[in-house]
């Protein structure tokens, strides 16, 4: 079996409470916290930026990781490090210049992930795989939770496990969207070694300790 990481988004939660809500998560276990910040312009919903994460930084023990879903994100990334997280993922089509956009995370102290939506093939991120601790595999088209899984997008994580092994490259690939029992399955067979877990926690009838237990344990291969 192997361990796969729970990475709850705190899409969600009750964003009224949130510095509750992610101790809820913390104290159910979760490996590390995804933060689904989003600008109105790459996606259409706006959620949270760095000074929102900065407040939520000291309550915390968990991992930050900022899924910017924020066209040209370049002027940020220093704000989402200096905020507090230690992983800052970016949309491979939100970037003019990805190459240069993941040479600056690294170069700031993070982890630099790189996201695919759904329509994006493994293929564009060939020539940035050195860039790279993360490759986040949308399998919903960014912007909200709760929507449904896209199990045909699943074989990408393959893909860019293939391409980053030719390339000699070792690359988490992490699966955003629509995670729930009956779905983590697959994704982890396939070699993601990560997941994204929003509404399913949260629709949970057994709250979301038990959804996180259980989740992880569909999950070992
Ligand atoms: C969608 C976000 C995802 C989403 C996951 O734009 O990037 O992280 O919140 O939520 P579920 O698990 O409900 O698809
Ligand atoms: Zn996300």
């Amino acid at each position: 079996a192997v361990a796969v990481e729970i990475a709850p988004s705190i899409l969600g939660a009750d964003l009224g409470r949130l510095s509750d809500e992610v101790a809820v998560l913390e104290a159910a276990g979760a490996d590390r916290l995804h933060l689904d910040v989003m600008d109105g312009r790459f996606v259409p919903n706006i959620t949270l930026g760095p000074d929102v994460v900065a407040s939520l930084r000291d309550r915390s023990r968990m991992p930050f990781e900022a899924h910017l879903m924020v066209e040209e994100p370049d002027h940020l990334l220093g704000r989402f490090v200096e905020a507090g997280c230690q992983r800052v993922v970016v949309h491979a089509e939100a970037c003019r210049h990805l190459h240069r956009t993941l040479a600056t995370v690294a170069e700031l102290g993070a982890q630099a992930g790189v996201a695919l939506n759904p329509a994006t093939p493994a293929s564009s991120i060939q020539h940035v795989l050195k860039l790279v601790d993360l490759v986040l595999v949308m399998t919903v088209n960014p912007g909200f939770g709760g929507q449904r899984h896209l199990a045909s997008i699943v074989p990408k994580v393959g893909q860019v496990l293939d391409l980053a092994d030719r390339a000699g490259q070792s690359v988490q690939v992490e699966v955003d969207g629509g995670i729930a029992l009956d779905t983590v399955g697959p994704v982890v067979r396939a070699g993601a070694r990560a997941v994204v877990v929003g509404s399913a926690l949260y629709r949970h009838p057994g709250g979301v300790v038990a959804a996180i237990e259980e989740i992880r344990e569909a999950a070992r291969a």
